[in-house]
Parts: structure tokens; sequence; C-alpha cells
């Protein structure tokens, strides 16, 4: 657990000393702490324990239709596509043995064929090995951790959404689609979602949808040089600099102990410092240390963790020209989104839910688009983190259909009993009209 307190600067938040919780080093919130508390090895759910009806549901209303989007759960590191988030000299800032992840078995195989399952090793003799860590587990690959909190995340959904409200009736694909990344954890939490809701579909095989990897929609992964612009102007202005400017004691200490000095990966904000240190604690590693036995503080990381929480809020949320970043780079998945809702109000939705397990890139812009970043400054999502969309008919004559917003389980005030078609106006009003134009020819 830590404490910060955010001063206000020009209506952005930057992070100083005290007053912000969140939980870094366990899946499991410790129980003096409230059970919504931000967590982010494994966030706060919809779950039995916490889960009210509406407030604005009379009594013969009913739940009709749910939409989830949620990031995966734990992993040893989350890897970019270029650069990589490991250290330059990665090997020796890990523990001799490595990382260990003999206790997954990563399945993938071509249908028809063999169940083979891949398992990494890591040669002693491999001239290259001091860029990565000894032992068994790939960077991105979901942790036997990560797949526990799945399972755990698959079972509270189901107590609510079957044993609780009766609305979802089996672990049938009739009633459940499934979309992820094309990345395996995202396809690995699926799976532990699906067998924590019901353990027979171990012995099934179940489709989950994917859009090709260049195009994705909800990493997002297709490519916008046009929003990267705007992007890189508020970042450079000075309520972006300043906070780089501020923390260089901080920087100077971490590229002394970690490698990291001159490479601009590790310079123009502290997203890898983050993933590095958060990936390590959330799964039972200590925070890095050098062969000379000098290691990364608790308290340099607390606020490494506290300036990714700024540079999330800023990027995704407060920035100037932020929301058009953020419309331009998720408005595909937005107008996905709206069309779904769309279908289901014209009776054209076959399915009851419609799970997305994507990753935090997904979850921060959602969570900006609906607006959450107004009622709160937005945190860095959590691993697990949550956003659950559900419709509601109320009963009587007069019967209309209305959205409740959850997000990380608890109702989200602005969303609490929406009608549906404003809900999805919301979702409209994030889709540029002529994205495709201003993201590849920029304006
Ligand atoms: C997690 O960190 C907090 C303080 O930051 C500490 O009190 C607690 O013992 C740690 N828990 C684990 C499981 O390491
Ligand atoms: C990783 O394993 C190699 C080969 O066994 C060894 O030389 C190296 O020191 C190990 N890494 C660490 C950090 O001990
Ligand atoms: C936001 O966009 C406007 C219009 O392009 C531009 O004039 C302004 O400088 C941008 N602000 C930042 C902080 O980049
Ligand atoms: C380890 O960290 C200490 C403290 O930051 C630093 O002085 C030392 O040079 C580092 N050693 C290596 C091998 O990186």
């Amino acid at each position: 657990m830590l404490l910060f307190a955010h001063i206000l600067v020009a209506g952005l938040t930057v992070p100083s000393r005290a007053t912000t919780t969140g939980v870094y080093n366990s899946s499991k919130t410790p129980v003096g702490l409230p059970w919504n508390t931000y967590n982010y090895c494994n966030a706060p759910h919809v779950n039995a324990a916490h889960y009210t009806r509406p407030a604005g549901a009379d009594a013969g209303a009913e739940l009709v239709y749910l939409n989830v989007v949620m990031r995966h759960h734990k992993t040893p590191l989350r890897p970019q596509r270029t650069p990589d988030n490991l250290y330059p000299g990665e090997n020796a800032l890990n523990p001799a043995v490595g990382w260990d992840c003999s206790d997954f078995l990563q399945f993938n195989y071509g249908g028809g064929g063999a169940h083979v399952y891949h398992s990494t090793f890591a040669p002693a003799s491999h001239p290259f090995l001091d860029q990565m860590w000894n032992g068994t587990c790939d960077e991105g690959q979901l942790t036997a951790g990560g797949l526990r909190d799945a399972v755990q995340h698959g079972k509270d959904f189901w107590a609510v959404y079957h044993h609780k409200l009766g609305f979802l009736r089996s672990v049938d694909q009739s009633e459940i689609w499934v979309r992820t990344s094309t990345e395996d954890r995202t396809m690995q939490v699926a799976s532990g979602m699906l067998f924590g809701m019901d353990p027979a579909t171990a012995e099934r095989s179940w489709p989950v949808f994917t859009q090709p990897s260049t195009i994705d929609s909800m990493v997002p992964s297709y490519s916008c040089p046009g929003a990267d612009a705007i992007r890189a102007a508020y970042q450079s202005v000075p309520t972006w600099t300043d906070h780089l400017q501020q923390n260089s004691d901080l920087k100077a200490r971490l590229d002394a102990t970690l490698g990291t000095a001159g490479l601009s990966a590790w310079s123009s904000w502290y997203d890898h410092f983050f993933d590095t240190f958060a990936s390590r604690t959330c799964n039972g590693h200590t925070l890095p240390c050098n062969s000379t036995g000098a290691c990364v503080s608790q308290e340099d990381a607390d606020r490494v963790f506290a300036i990714g929480d700024f540079e999330y809020n800023y990027i995704w949320n407060a920035a100037q020209n932020s929301t058009t970043y953020n419309q331009l780079t998720f408005g595909v998945f937005f107008s996905e989104l709206a069309q779904n809702f769309a279908a289901f109000r014209a009776g054209a939705e076959r399915h009851r839910v419609r799970l997305h397990v994507g990753h935090d890139g997904s979850m921060v812009r959602l969570a900006s688009g609906l607006g959450l970043g107004k009622l709160a400054p937005l945190r860095w999502p959590a691993l697990g983190s949550e956003v659950v969309m559900e419709v509601w008919k109320t009963g009587g004559k007069s019967s209309a259909l209305f959205v409740r917003v959850m997000h990380e389980g608890t109702p989200v005030s602005s969303l609490q009993w929406m009608p549906i078609d404003d809900f999805i106006g919301l979702l409209q009003a994030q889709v540029p009209a002529d994205i495709l134009q201003q993201c590849t020819q920029g304006n």
C-alpha cells in the first residue's frame, strides 16, 4: 500500500506526497482496506457481496444485456511493440534463477493437431542472455497467478449474473460472445474467465474473436500518425515537461541503479519504470537489485507509481487535445460498441453478453471516453480492470431500456441509469466522422 497527495495545478494533478491509496504487491487487497481499493495487481470487479440493483430500477425491471470490457491479468512484464520494457542489462537485475513459469502450460495448437504447449527456456550458452532474465517465463505471458486471478474473476462474474440475477443461464457460445486481442495473454485470460464460470469448459473448444493484429481496434493497434502528432504536441508543453524536470533526482538514481541513462524510452516518461517495478512486485519478486547489490527503494517505487497515474491521466484524459487523441485512437472501438448496443436495441443481438479482453490502453481510453475522468483523475488501469455495461428493461406498460455502468465493481455515478438512446449517443460522440482521413492524413 502507498499513500500520496495530489496537488492541483492548472486542473491537473501532479504527484507529490500522501492520500491516494494503492496496492502494488499482491493480488489480494489487505483485509484492513476497503474491498474496492485500487489494486494494480488485481483490480476490484463486480462481485456478489457488493452488487446492488440499480437505484433507478423498479421492482419489475430486469437485466437484459451485458457488454464487458476488461484488461488481462498479471504477467512478468508488459511488452511494448518497440522498444521493449526490458532493462538494457535485464538478466543481472533479476534473481539468479530468474522467473519460474513451469507451473503454467501455454497451449498453442492447430485444430486437428496434437495439443502442443510451449515451455520457455533460456540456455546458459545463449550469447544474448544478458538481455533477458533466466528461467521459464517469457515477457508478456500470463503467470499462473494471473490465470488464478482470471478464474476467480470469472467465478465472481458468474456468481452475480447467473446465481444472483439468473440472467446468464449457461456457459454457452449462444449466450456468451468473447473477443480478445491477438496476444496469448488475453486469450489465456478469456480461458480463465470461462473456466471460472464453468469448469466443464476445460473439456471444450471455444472460439474467441480477434481482429487482424495490424488494425485491431481494441488494443488499439491501427496506425494513426494524425493522433501521434497531437499527443507529441501536448507532451512537449510545460504541463508535461515540468514533471520530468521536477523528478530528475529520482530519474538519476534509477538510471544509476538500472543502467537506463541516455535511453529515450526511459526518459520520455515513467511508463517503463512503472511496469518493470509493478510486474515484479505483483508477481512476488522484489524491486530490482543490480549486480553490486543496490536495489530500487520502496520510496522511489512509490513515487514512480504516483507519477504513472499522473502520466496516464494527463495523456488520455486531462491534457488539452487529449480528447481528440483518445477519440482518434479509440474511435473505431467506440463505434463498434455503439453498434453492439444499437443492434441490441433493434432486437438483432443474439448474445446475452459480449466479453472483451484487452489491454491497459483499451481500458484507459474507454474510461476517458465514457467520461469517468471528469469524476476523478484516471489512474493507470490495473490488471483485470473491468467496465461492465448493463442494459435493464423496466417493467410495466411503458417499458424502456436503461444502461448502468460499473467500473472496477462500483457503479459510475454519472452512468447509473441512462436511457439507452443517450448511452448510444455518448458512444457515438466519441467517434470522429472522418477518422480514417484524420488518422492517415493529419488535419
Ligand atoms: C506490500 O507492501 C506494503 C507496503 O508498501 C507492505 O506493508 C506489505 O507487507 C507488502 N505485502 C507483501 C505481500 O509483500
Ligand atoms: C543466469 O544464468 C546464467 C547461466 O547459468 C548465469 O551465468 C547468470 O549469472 C544468471 N543470472 C543471474 C542474475 O545470476
Ligand atoms: C491543441 O490543438 C490546438 C489546435 O490544433 C493547438 O493550437 C494547441 O496548441 C494544441 N495544444 C497543445 C497543448 O498541444
Ligand atoms: C548499482 O547501483 C548502484 C547504486 O545506484 C550504482 O552506484 C552502481 O554503479 C550500480 N552497479 C551496476 C553494476 O550497475
